[in-house]
């Protein structure tokens, strides 16, 4: 691993140890900026939307403190596995596992996404879902080889996160998304990028659009970026829309 990369998840780990508390001030238990009013019906969406069905086997990389995945297990007779590399979440997600009896379907630890082999078999997964968690990716090829290498022939890889957008403006958007990465240790996405490796894996695209739920109108971020002082915009300054929300579903052929 290089120097860049090691630093580059400290800082990833760094993030969610100073901050995670005051996330969980803010919202019930999925640590998700674009959200809805009410969790339960965002994460109902998810839910329907990859097609979970009792028997599944399912992998959430970068699973915050398994808020989606206590959900999804309580719906379905299925195992997650779930990988986060920090391991202030790890410990409060293993409590959480704990308390909603679910040790036998849920399975949480604390390692790096970009090694996926390096943790679960080859083919073993029915899905593997990033929820907002993609956004951290340091190396977008490594990444989603690791993460099509452990899915099953036939299975969905499901990302919900921000994409930076393409504007006139682009000297904007790119001052915005470097204050964002450095704020908030993101990294943002390209779409071209990650389809063009996608493809290039041989993924079949099911879909690429915006999540069909209806958002909260950015509440619950606002509140959170007041509370930790993470504000990308300065009192008075006009807000500016640097990225796009978007879930991308496709399937290993
Ligand atoms: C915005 S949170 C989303 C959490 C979760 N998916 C949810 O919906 O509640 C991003 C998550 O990705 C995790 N993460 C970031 N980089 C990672 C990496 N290299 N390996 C594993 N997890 C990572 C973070 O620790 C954090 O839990």
């Amino acid at each position: 691993m290089s120097f860049n990369k090691k630093s580059k998840l400290e800082e990833i780990k760094k993030h969610y140890k100073d901050y995670t508390h005051t996330y969980l001030e803010v919202v019930n238990s999925a640590i998700q900026s674009h959200r809805s009013a009410n969790e339960e019906l965002m994460l109902n969406y998810y839910f329907n939307t990859m097609g979970i069905k009792s028997g599944m086997k399912l992998l959430d990389a970068g699973c915050g403190i398994c808020g989606p995945a206590i959900h999804f297990a309580k719906k379905a007779d299925i195992k997650i596995d779930a990988i986060n590399l920090s391991d202030t979440q790890i410990e409060i997600t293993k409590e959480k596992i704990k308390n909603s009896k679910l040790e036998n379907k849920i399975n949480a630890l604390c390692g790096d996404y970009h090694s996926l082999k390096k943790y679960y078999q080859e083919n073993s997964f029915d899905i593997v879902y990033f929820l907002e968690s993609y956004g951290h990716c340091l190396n977008h090829k490594q990444l989603l080889a690791s993460a099509v290498s452990v899915l099953k022939r036939g299975g969905l890889l499901y990302i919900k996160d921000y994409f930076k957008k393409d504007l006139a403006e682009m000297k904007q958007v790119n001052r915005l998304a470097k204050l964002m990465n450095k704020k908030y240790a993101y990294n943002l996405p390209c779409l071209y990028n990650t389809m063009s490796i996608l493809r290039k894996l041989n993924m079949e695209i099911i879909k690429i659009g915006k999540p069909e739920f209806e958002d909260d109108g950015g509440i619950m971020s606002a509140e959170f970026s007041d509370k930790s002082n993470l504000k990308l915009f300065k009192e008075g300054e006009e807000m500016f829309s640097y990225a796009d929300i978007f879930e991308i579903i496709v399937r290993k052929t």
